[in-house]
């Protein structure tokens, strides 16, 4: 037995991501349906190495009988389709970030609160955190434990897949368009990406922050713990696939830089590559296509009581989207459906 599971958005960056994720980790799968809009209807998308899948349209297909529906097609797509998905009897598991801080919506990174997954049932979706949060909460768990983190100060620099296929299409044509120079244009950033760096990510709050470093502070709180303060600067930068953060913790208890690199090395989805010479970092380039979050440059902050400051970079369509989304249903498909894998 296995379950029918649906990919809503399988044209887009993450959408092809979590098809290529199914596959790669045998997600026990009867059948995969892959849905986009209607003007990618009847197009082709690849579900592991072998086989392609039809897309079909999203706004002309019932869920009834669908196990599972991973979305990624954006936030007022899910609004719309997510509950009528969830009413036809499919738990939805949502990358957008329209349900993430719903009280009855368990917003969930396995490796750190995989339990909170149980609370599925009352609307029948389960959510999952932003990019920059995923690998965040992975790289601060341990620390967690281990000396109770009362306060991180986090400057993200993200690659510009966060913002989808047409991100990454902006930054390859503004590239080639000042070698060959032609005029550059700017539609899916706020200026110039190409040899750049752009401190505005989503759109701007009250308080003078951004939606996005509002959603590092509110996730980490509900995933993690609502005790943790936390302060994000979210930069974009020129970077195809990965993001990397600049992470400054103060932590209750002391915390020598020896204990937390070997809690985080022993930590699910964590690898710990730190050695002060040219090779002993990972950067984006290198996670990219990559499972794991990787943690780099642990060291003391001698500015404050018991403060660490590390390097974490992993890969956003990965562990930031898709990969997660896939544990987050291994997580569901073993704990808590009644279909027999
Ligand atoms: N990129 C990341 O790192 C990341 C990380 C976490 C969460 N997310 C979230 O994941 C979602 C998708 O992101 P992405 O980066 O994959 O975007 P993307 O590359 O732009 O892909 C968007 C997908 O949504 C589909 N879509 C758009 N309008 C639709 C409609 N009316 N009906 C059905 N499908 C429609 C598109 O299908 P067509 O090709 O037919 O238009 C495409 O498959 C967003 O909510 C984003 O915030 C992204």
């Amino acid at each position: 037995m296995g379950y029918k599971v649906a990919v809503v958005g399988a044209t887009g960056a993450v959408g092809r991501e979590m098809l290529t994720t199914l596959a790669e980790r045998d997600f026990p799968a009867t059948e995969v349906v892959a849905l986009a809009s209607e003007k990618s209807a009847g197009t082709e998308v690849s579900y592991g190495e072998e086989k392609t899948l039809k897309v079909q349209n999203l706004a002309t297909y019932d869920f009834k009988g669908t196990d599972i529906a991973l979305f990624s097609a954006g936030g007022s797509i899910s609004e719309k389709y997510a509950p009528i998905a969830a009413a036809a009897g499919c738990v939805a598991i949502d990358n957008s970030s329209h349900f993430r801080m719903d009280p009855d919506v368990p917003l969930v990174v396995p490796e750190v609160n995989a339990g909170a997954v149980a609370k599925y049932g009352k609307r029948n979706i389960i959510a999952n955190p932003n990019c920059s949060t995923a690998q965040l909460v992975v790289a601060l768990k341990p620390l967690h434990d281990l000396a109770q983190i009362k306060r991180v100060v986090v400057s993200t620099y993200q690659s510009v897949s966060g913002a989808g296929k047409e991100g990454m299409d902006e930054l390859f044509t503004q590239t080639r368009a000042i070698y060959v120079n032609d005029p550059v244009e700017n539609t899916q950033f706020t200026k110039q990406i190409a040899f750049n760096v752009i401190p505005h990510i989503d759109k701007f709050m009250d308080d003078g922050s951004t939606k996005e470093e509002w959603k590092m502070t509110s996730e980490v709180k509900k995933i993690l713990d609502p005790a943790i303060e936390l302060v994000a600067m979210c930069v974009r930068v020129p970077v195809f696939i990965g993001h990397a953060e600049a992470v400054f913790i103060e932590t209750e208890d002391s915390l020598s830089v020896e204990e937390a690199r070997d809690a985080m090395q022993d930590f699910p989805g964590l690898v710990v590559v730190d050695h002060r010479a040219d090779e002993g970092y990972v950067t984006p380039q290198e996670c990219a296509g990559e499972d794991a979050v990787y943690v780099s440059r642990v060291r003391k902050d001698p500015t404050v009581k018991n403060g660490l400051i590390f390097w974490c970079v992993s890969d956003n369509l990965r562990k930031g989207a898709a990969l997660n989304a896939v544990q987050i249903a291994e997580t569901l498909v073993k704990n808590h459906l009644e279909k027999a894998a």
